[in-house]
């Protein structure tokens, strides 16, 4: 699939809009409209509740962005938090020095007197066989020799734009855990193996930002400091070993869980080179993107390097004291780190479907129930029909108090339908004559409506009253909806 679908519907229906557009946009920011917020939110929501709520290991924090500049002295982020960058002597564009050969290249070649061609990433030319050397985007420049780039966005605190003032937007959530340790640990009275969770904004002066969100200088992080006596062992194996791999086992299974396909996701060890400056071992989750497998979430080993690095650079102690041994010690910490962003994308990516009915295109996401922005819709077979919009809205309105729903009466129901099911809304509910009956045909009406399930297009005629039963089954205490056909009759379609 092509990502250009993705952002083309975010943008049709809501989800996703490019910050600034009206003013020509500003690269890679990306705004949340009404129905991205939702899912957003979702994400976030499903991450804490089941990484914080139901763990009693686990404690939650909102540190702030700005922190004290040492902070990033003693992470090491000031020193080694860069990518190699070159620049183009002509154009003046700029480049990752290691990802160079991941781009398509023009080329101006002799052997054809100086035709321009774009060849693939990493290939040569076929009519030369020369390889890239030059600017891989104009053709012509020549580029600078590698400099290391800080990806930390600078900014400064006060009146005074001065060196004394500069202080960093965080690049990462982690740091705001390693340096309230101790206040968690002593506030909460915690025991080891433990773990603080934190979902919040980074930022990032990422040399090739792109792909729509995966991408891009302001994201949110979804990540989890556990804390592990490096003196324990389980199994016969150091406990830091073995819980790095029960977080990925668990990290892995979370996608799942929230429907993504097994078979797009895959495992991906970092090698001994790449692995950043605090980490022991790293595997990421990585998924099939539309653009090809690509990180989505990073599980690392940090060791005791960022309580040992604060420690010693605060002057401030940031042990544990094992009552077992009757000693302290610095503990490990294995960092499941996630991005919201890049999550809300591949949740997307994983839910679009196309399909044919009756001879038209239906467009869906297959969104779990969770994570859709619109539980319900509400609508009503005719619009003219004051009894048929009064019941409609008053179903809404009832249903609202407990679920996010909407009522829609802006066109006729197949279009309703397509629509929603465009957005990814699970169900939908539809108000009819059959509902409301005919007082002047002095016809009762059965005071049922019609439930209409996004996957299976499948629909069953419930009484009203039973309504808020129904979807509390269906959408907070884990009922199928195969439950629900084989208790109601089914309505027509
Ligand atoms: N504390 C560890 C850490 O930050 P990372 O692998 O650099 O590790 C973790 O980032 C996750 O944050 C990534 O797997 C990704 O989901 C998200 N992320 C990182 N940089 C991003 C960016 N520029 N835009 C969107 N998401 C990003």
């Amino acid at each position: 699939m092509n990502l250009d679908v993705i952002v083309s519907l975010c943008k049709r229906r809501g989800f996703i809009f490019q910050s600034s557009e009206i003013y020509g946009g500003i690269a890679s920011c990306w705004d949340y409209g009404p129905l991205g917020v939702e899912l957003k939110n979702n994400v976030k929501r499903a991450w804490w509740r089941d990484n914080v709520y139901l763990r009693p290991d686990m404690v939650g924090l909102d540190a702030a962005i700005l922190m004290h500049p040492n902070v990033w002295k003693a992470s090491g982020h000031l020193d080694h938090f860069t990518d190699p960058m070159v620049d183009c002597k002509a154009c003046r564009r700029r480049f990752r020095a290691d990802k160079l050969d991941e781009t398509p290249w023009i080329h101006y070649c002799p052997a054809t007197k100086g035709n321009k061609f774009e060849i693939p990433a990493g290939e040569p030319c076929k009519h030369c066989g020369a390889r890239r050397t030059l600017c891989p985007a104009c053709g012509k420049g020549e580029l600078t020799p590698p400099r290391q780039f800080n990806l930390m966005f600078k900014t400064f605190m006060g009146p005074v734009e001065e060196d004394a003032a500069v202080t960093y937007l965080r690049p990462e959530t982690a740091q705001g855990i390693f340096v309230n340790f101790d206040n968690v640990l002593q506030s909460m009275r915690l025991k080891l193996p433990f773990g603080i969770a934190q979902i919040g904004k980074s930022f990032r002066n990422e040399i090739t930002p792109g792909n729509f969100i995966f991408r891009t200088h302001e994201f949110e992080q979804m990540e989890i400091e556990y804390f592990v006596n490096p003196n324990d062992v389980i199994d016969g194996r150091p406990a830091d070993e073995v819980w790095h791999e029960r977080w990925i086992e668990e990290r892995f299974a979370w996608y799942q869980r929230y429907g993504i396909r097994r078979e797009h996701l895959r495992l991906r060890e970092h090698e001994k080179d790449e692995l950043a400056h605090y980490a022991k071992r790293t595997a990421d989750i990585e998924y099939k993107f539309p653009m090809g497998w690509s990180e989505l979430e990073g599980i690392a080993n940090r060791t005791d390097f960022d309580l040992r690095q604060h420690g010693k650079a605060s002057g401030k102690s940031l042990t544990y004291f094992d009552e077992e041994r009757k000693t302290h010690v610095l503990p490990y910490v294995i960092e499941p780190s996630a991005g919201a962003d890049r999550s809300v994308l591949a949740f997307l990516v994983d839910a679009y479907r196309e399909e044919e009915v009756r001879g038209e295109k239906r467009v869906l996401l297959r969104l779990h129930a969770d994570l859709a922005p619109l539980k319900i819709a509400v609508l009503p077979l005719l619009k003219k029909r004051d009894e048929i919009v009064a019941t409609a809205r008053e179903i809404q309105r009832r249903l609202a108090q407990r679920w996010v729903s909407v009522y829609d009466d802006t066109a006729a129901i197949g279009r309703l339908y397509r629509r929603q099911d465009e957005v990814g809304t699970p169900y939908c509910v539809t108000v009819d004559v059959q509902t409301v009956g005919d007082a002047e045909k002095r016809e009762a009406g059965d005071r049922k409506v019609t439930i209409r399930e996004r996957d299976s297009m499948e629909q069953v005629r419930v009484p009203i009253t039973e309504l808020e039963t129904v979807f509390r089954e269906l959408l907070a205490d884990g009922v199928a909806w195969s439950a629900i056909v084989a208790r109601y009759p089914a309505a027509k379609s």
